[in-house]
């Protein structure tokens, strides 16, 4: 039970006393509510108490019992005296206490009502209390689902709030990065204002260099038309050369004109030969020249030599070997022979050279280069 509970049992309590006395008041102050049963000193005269004429009738009866009866009689009425003395006395005081009574009474019929007002204001006071009890119950409840409530929201404002300073600082991370970003991208964007000035610059170089191309461009193209032009006359020359050269029995192979003889001489006279008819003896200085002499399937001489010194082996121009198709165990100089010119002995096989004494008579291969 609460405080106020406590006070409205004490309340209800002390009505309750209150109530009780006001009954034992009540009954108090009637002091004379039993009166009609009390009987007064008249009635007391007219009541069981014999009268005085009844005494004397029968004191007159008799004279010795005359004396007996008027001393009787004097006493009796001394009683009576005494007891009319003492009625007088007891109603005197009786009154006195019932003045008392009535002011006691008075004064508790006051109280009593005080207290009753007390006791109206105290209930009204309690019921007061009570609606509010249950008010504040209610409130008390309210405030407790809302506690609850708010205790819940509480929670979920904790939660948000956590997930929120999670997500500042990610995203104060965020920002760090994007500001790093940003001052990088403002030194690349700086780089490329500088990039896209030298840029400029050079387009419009590049602008004035197109102009002058263009220029050089049209002459250009003049120039290659009439060089398209002289072209076509030398491709003209060229082919009627070549038809006369191979009148005459050259053939040309990838830019040279070769020539091989019917006859058969020296190295030395060979060559003169060749100078004759505007050439040299061969050069063979590629594989495909090599492969491409190698076709005829014959023997003859060819412009290799180490006359000058020996084994120091040069071409006819003067060039030294360097790429070489000496046949196995070539070059010899067989059984101590001077073998000082090249021919073309083995021409079935890939590496067909042999060195041979030069004064032998053999066939021949003239070139000459178309350019
Ligand atoms: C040639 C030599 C050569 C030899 C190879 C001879 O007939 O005169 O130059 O080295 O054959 O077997
Ligand atoms: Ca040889």
């Amino acid at each position: 039970m609460d405080h106020r509970m406590e006070i409205l049992v004490g309340v209800e309590e002390t009505w309750r006393d209150h109530n009780s006395s006001t009954k034992e008041l009540r009954k108090s102050e009637h002091p004379y509510m039993n009166e009609d049963k009390i009987q007064t000193p008249e009635a007391k005269r007219t009541g069981s108490a014999p009268s005085v004429p009844d005494l004397m009738q029968t004191g007159a009866g008799e004279k010795s019992s005359g004396r007996a009866a008027a001393v009787c009689l004097g006493l009796l009425c001394i009683l009576l005296l005494i007891g009319l003395i003492t009625l007088v006395f007891l109603y005197i005081k009786g009154n006195s206490e019932r003045d008392q009574l009535q002011t006691s009474y008075n004064n508790l019929t006051k109280e009593r009502d005080q207290l009753q007002t007390s006791y109206n204001n105290l209930n009204e006071e309690r019921n007061q209390l009570q609606t509010s009890y249950i008010d504040l119950n209610k409130e008390r409840d309210q405030l407790q689902t809302s506690y609850n409530y708010l205790n819940t929201k509480h929670e979920q404002l904790q939660t948000s709030y956590n997930d929120l300073i999670q997500e500042r600082d990610q995203l104060q991370t965020s920002y760090n990065n994007l500001i790093q970003e940003q001052d990088q991208l403002q030194a690349s964007y700086n780089n490329l204002i500088q990039e896209r000035d030298q840029l400029r610059t050079s387009y419009n170089n590049l602008i004035q260099e197109r102009d002058q191309l263009r220029t050089s461009y049209n002459n250009l193209i003049q120039e290659r038309d009439l060089l398209r032009k002289r072209f076509d006359d030398l491709v003209r020359e060229k082919n009627d050369l070549q038809r006369t050269f191979q009148e005459l029995g050259w053939v040309y192979f990838s830019g040279s004109f070769y020539y091989i003889s019917s006859l058969e001489k020296s190295w030395q006279q060979s060559r003169e030969d060749c100078w004759r008819r505007g050439a040299d003896l061969a050069i063979i200085n590629s594989k495909s020249e090599q492969e491409y002499i190698r076709r005829f399937q014959r023997r003859f001489w060819f412009g290799l030599t180490d006359s000058g010194i020996e084994g120091i082996w040069k071409w006819v121009d003067g060039t030294p070997l360097t790429a070489s198709y000496w046949a196995p165990n070539e070059p010899n100089s067989y059984r101590g022979t001077d073998e000082d010119c090249a021919e073309t002995l083995f021409y079935t096989w890939e590496n067909s050279w042999n060195d041979e004494p030069c004064h032998r008579a053999r066939s021949w291969i003239c070139e000459k280069r178309s350019a």
